[in-house]
């Protein structure tokens, strides 16, 4: 997946089921779907693999990793590579997604919510080699 580690939302990506389901084809994802009621806005956190979702109805925002809040609608595709820090918003109104993972694996695995402050980014670790050192040794 292109733009490792940032969330990306494609306007207007597409109209049918039917576009969605080719769009699989050519990801290779693995799709289930997922229905949110209203929630309240999510803590920052990343997820331990790659996720494609499909805004099927209804609207909400994600926030990005530098908290620039992204409207989405039904036909906005939502690209969260592993590592992307991003907060799902508010959600005042029933949103129902297409969710594709990159990998076959248990749904709320998937969507385990990673805690940036606890378990850094990948890209959090590449960038500082003294945090590693510093995790390293609270686990010995
Ligand atoms: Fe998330």
């Amino acid at each position: 997946m292109s733009d490792r580690g940032v969330l990306k939302v494609d306007k207007g990506y597409f109209e049918t089921k039917d576009d969605v389901v080719r769009d699989m084809l050519k990801t290779g994802f693995w799709p289930t779907t997922h229905i949110s009621l209203t929630s309240p806005e999510l803590p920052v956190h990343w997820h331990d693999g790659d996720i494609i979702g499909y805004v099927m109805s209804g609207s909400t925002y994600i926030l990005d990793g530098d908290s620039n809040k992204i409207q989405l609608e039904a036909g906005d595709r939502l690209v969260i590579p592993e590592g992307a820090l991003h907060a799902e918003g508010e959600v005042t109104e029933t949103v129902t997604y297409i969710v594709t993972l990159g990998r076959c694996e248990p749904y709320m695995n998937a969507l385990r919510m990673l805690d940036p402050e606890t378990y850094p980014t990948p890209d959090m670790l590449a960038l500082d080699p003294e945090l590693v050192t510093k995790l390293m040794s609270s686990v010995a």
